[in-house]
C-alpha cells in the first residue's frame, strides 16, 4: 500500500505555500508571496500580508494539485501551520485548511513552522537520523534544538535573547542604506570586504554569560557597535567601508551561530547537524558550517536554498511525519498560535 497524501499550507509571514508530499517524496509545491509590497515600507504590513493570502490560496492550491497531478480527493490528510507567525496569515490558511478537511473528511494537523524548517530536509536528503541537533536560522528565529523524534520529540536548547540572525542583517542593511530586505545585499557585499578588518564583538560569547547562555545567541549589541562604527566614520566625514563593515558583521553572527551549533552536537553526542530557515542561504553560514562541522566529524544538511524559505512541503513534511508517528490530529477548534512553543510539534 503507498503511504498517505499529504496536503501542507503554509501562511505564518508573507509566503502562501501549498505542497504535496507522499511518505518523504514531495509530489510537487507552489509557493506566492507578496514581499515586493513591502520595499517601500521597509517591513511588512500584517495587515497587506493577510489580504494576500486570501487572493492567492486557491491559484496556489490549484497550482499545486496540477503540478503533483493529483486531485484534492486523493488527499489522506491536511497539514497547516498553527504557528508561531502573523495572526491575521495564520488565520486565513488555517480556515482554509480547517474547510479543506471538514469537506474531504479527512484528518487535520496545525503543525509548527519552526520545526517544520527542519522536516523539510527529509524530502531531500531522506530520513532524518534518530538525534540530531537542529539550527533554525530565519527572520524571526534562531533557535537551536536537540531532536530525537521530529514529530513528538524536540526540545529547545535555545534561541536567540533579543534579533534573529536574519533580521539583525536587514537592521544592517537598513544603516547601510541598502533595499529591504537588507540579509540579501548585505551577504552579497560582505564577499568583497575583508572580514578582518573590523572586529565586531560577538554576543554571549565571554565570561558568566558564556556558560549561563551556552545556546543563546544575542545580535543586538553588535547591531549597536556597527551602528556607532558606522556613526564615527560619518561624523569625521570619513567614507563607510560597506564591504568590510558587512564582512565583519557578517563574520560575527556566523561565528557565534555555527560554534554553538557544532558545540550542542559534541555536548549532546550528536553526529549531525541539520540547519534551516531563510537565513540558511547566506553564503558565510554554509561556508563556515561546512567548515567546523568537517572538522568536528560531523555530517552537516542544509536543504537547498527553495527549501529554506517558508514553503508548504515544510509543512506537509512535518505532517507526514506526524502521521507516520501516530500523533493524533488536532481537535477542529484549535486556535492559530502566534507564538507557539517549540516543544509542541503538533496543535492540540
Ligand atoms: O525564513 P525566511 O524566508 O522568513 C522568515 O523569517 O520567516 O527568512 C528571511 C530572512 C530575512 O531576514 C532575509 O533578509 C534573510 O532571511 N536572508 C538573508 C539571506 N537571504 C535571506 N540574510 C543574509 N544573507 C542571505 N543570503
Ligand atoms: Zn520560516
Amino acid at each position: 500500500m503507498s503511504e498517505p497524501l499529504i496536503l501542507g499550507i503554509e501562511s505564518t509571514c508573507d509566503e502562501t505555500g501549498v505542497a504535496l508530499v507522499r511518505g518523504r517524496e514531495l509530489l510537487g509545491d507552489v509557493v506566492a508571496t507578496s514581499m515586493d509590497e513591502y520595499a517601500r515600507f521597509g517591513g511588512i504590513i500584517p495587515e497587506i500580508a493577510s489580504r494576500a493570502h486570501l487572493q492567492a490560496f486557491v491559484p496556489t492550491l490549484d497550482a499545486a494539485l496540477d503540478r503533483a497531478g493529483v486531485a484534492l480527493a486523493e488527499v489522506d490528510a491536511v497539514a497547516v501551520s498553527a504557528g508561531p507567525g502573523l495572526i491575521g496569515s495564520l488565520t486565513v490558511g488555517i480556515s482554509a485548511a480547517k474547510a479543506l478537511a471538514v469537506s474531504l473528511g479527512k484528518p487535520l494537523y496545525g503543525v509548527n513552522h519552526v520545526i517544520g524548517h527542519l522536516a523539510v530536509d527529509e524530502l531531500v536528503d531522506g530520513p532524518l537520523p534518530e538525534r540530531f541537533i537542529g539550527l533554525i536560522v530565519s527572520g524571526g528565529h534562531s533557535n537551536l534544538l536537540s531532536i530525537r523524534d521530529i514529530a513528538t520529540d524536540v526540545v529547545e536548547l535555545g534561541g536567540t535573547l533579543d534579533d534573529a540572525a536574519g533580521e539583525a542583517f536587514d537592521k544592517v542593511g537598513r544603516l547601510l542604506g541598502l533595499p529591504y530586505p537588507g540579509g540579501p545585499h548585505v551577504d552579497r557585499l560582505s564577499r568583497a570586504g575583508r572580514a578582518e578588518a573590523i572586529r565586531f564583538p560577538r554576543g554571549l560569547a565571554a565570561g558568566k554569560d558564556k556558560h549561563r547562555h551556552r545556546y543563546d545567541f544575542s545580535f543586538s549589541g553588535l547591531k549597536t557597535a556597527v551602528a556607532r562604527y558606522v556613526e564615527s566614520v560619518e561624523d569625521t566625514g570619513g567614507q563607510v567601508p560597506r564591504e568590510d563593515v558587512c564582512a565583519g558583521f557578517s563574520e560575527a553572527v556566523n561565528d557565534s551561530l555555527t560554534a554553538k551549533a557544532v558545540q550542542a552536537c559534541l555536548d549532546h553526542d550528536c553526529g549531525t547537524l541539520v540547519v534551516g530557515g531563510g537565513f540558511s542561504a547566506n553564503s558565510r553560514l554554509r561556508e563556515l558550517a561546512a567548515e567546523r562541522c568537517a572538522e568536528a566529524g560531523l555530517r552537516l544538511r542544509i536543504p537547498p536554498l527553495r527549501y529554506c524559505t517558508d514553503n508548504g512541503a515544510q509543512i506537509a513534511a512535518l505532517g507526514a511525519a506526524a502521521v507516520r508517528a501516530g500523533v493524533a490530529p488536532s481537535p477542529l477548534d484549535f486556535a492559530p498560535d502566534s507564538s507557539m512553543p517549540l516543544g509542541v510539534t503538533v496543535a492540540h
